[in-house]
């Protein structure tokens, strides 16, 4: 018999009560094809559930001025009931299927929400911007600084409890890549001076709130959260010795509380776009802090490179995205060693071509 491949990545592990039957997680990627999700959209989960858990697109938890007009959202009924088709699809194709809950906050655009400005911790514009959907190239528009942090975390909680109506297995925290609860953890996009501002202490507090919400209505275990403490995308990013501190007093915190796991992303060159951020050797910082969670890491790995992370103890499993585009079957194709296919038209990433959303997104085919 032949050796088997990847034998790391395809030992199952046990996250919390759920076990998954490998350690290949597909990673949330915005695809902008329905703000209630469809059959079309079940489809395209049910597709990838040979991830050993399959994590949704982000989703957001209010009506907010994303730059993405058909990113779903989980704040309604209509949506629930949209998403238990998706949950119900992934079940029946033997998978897991956590939602990530998302809220842009500054990296929201004032002119994609009807000229009301987005919220955030302070009213301090990121710098540059990337909105593609706008006349000329606008750049990221100034916040409103919130007034009471208590309301946004009780639409995340909100949310989460949506997320349970509507058949998912658990539920990740997005607070990574400069979206809003980033916005909260990192001081040049917080000036706040009431307790949510100021020492890392307060700046991780709305994140800890919000965490501490989820828990009550999941267990712990059924709770992640995502982290990109090198920053860089969406104009985040703190120096070193700042970037260190603070996201190691986050993951202590994150980790007494014994979440199901804690993802974090390393620093790499397309979430880097402008070289704002901090390259942190995250295995070495970050993974001896982490004894009740799974670590999950998430960054450009190859098959193979996540194969030899997992093998010598440096990750407990490994997030994909970008392969998960063109392959449904990217967990049937490293197993029996079949080529991946490429990704074939880029506009299909977050558009519909030819008024076709299923084109690029359901229609790769499995290997034969
Ligand atoms: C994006 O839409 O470009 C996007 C969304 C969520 C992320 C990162 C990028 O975490």
């Amino acid at each position: 018999m032949s050796k088997a491949l990847f034998p790391a990545l395809f030992k199952p592990v046990q996250l919390g009560d759920l076990q998954l039957k490998n350690r290949i997680i597909m990673a949330s990627m915005t695809r902008n094809r329905n703000i209630y999700p469809t059959e079309m959209n079940a489809e395209y989960y049910a597709q990838r559930a040979g991830a050993g858990l399959v994590l949704s697109e982000g989703t957001l938890i209010e009506p907010q001025g994303t730059e993405w007009p058909e990113a779903p959202g989980i704040w309604n009924s209509k949506q629930i009931e949209g998403w238990k088709k998706v949950t119900k699809a992934v079940h029946n194709a033997g998978g897991l299927i956590w939602a990530q809950l998302w809220h842009l906050g500054r990296a929201a655009h004032v002119l994609h929400n009807c000229g009301v400005p987005p919220p955030a911790p302070s009213a301090i514009a990121a710098n540059g911007g990337k909105f593609r959907l706008l006349n000329g190239t606008p750049g990221y528009s100034v916040p409103e600084a919130i007034e009471d942090p208590q309301d946004y975390v009780k639409l995340y909680i909100q949310a989460a409890e949506n997320a349970k109506a509507a058949g998912f297995d658990g539920v990740e925290l997005h607070a990574a890549n400069g979206y809003l609860v980033t916005q909260f953890l990192e001081q040049h996009s917080n000036k706040r001076t009431d307790n949510y501002g100021g020492s890392i202490e307060n700046r991780i507090r709305f994140a800890l709130e919000i965490i501490d919400g989820f828990i009550k209505i999941w267990g712990a275990s059924r709770v992640g959260i995502k982290l990109s403490p090198s920053g860089g995308y969406n104009d985040m990013g703190e120096k070193y010795d700042d970037a260190v501190a603070l996201y190691s007093q986050l993951i202590k915190e994150l980790d007494s509380r014994k979440l199901g796991y804690i993802q974090v992303m390393r620093h790499f060159q397309f979430f880097d776009p402008t070289g704002r951020g901090t390259p942190i050797n995250i295995d070495e910082v970050f993974r001896p802090l982490i004894k009740n969670s799974l670590f999950i890491v998430n960054g450009d790995f190859s098959p193979e490179e996540g194969e030899k992370w997992v093998e010598e103890g440096k990750a407990d499993a490994v997030a994909f995205a970008r392969p998960y585009i063109s392959n449904p079957d990217f967990v049937e194709r490293l197993q029996h060693g079949k080529e991946l296919s490429a990704i074939t038209d880029m506009r299909t990433l977050y558009l519909a071509v030819d008024n076709d959303k299923s084109k690029g997104y359901t229609d790769y085919p499995r290997a034969t």
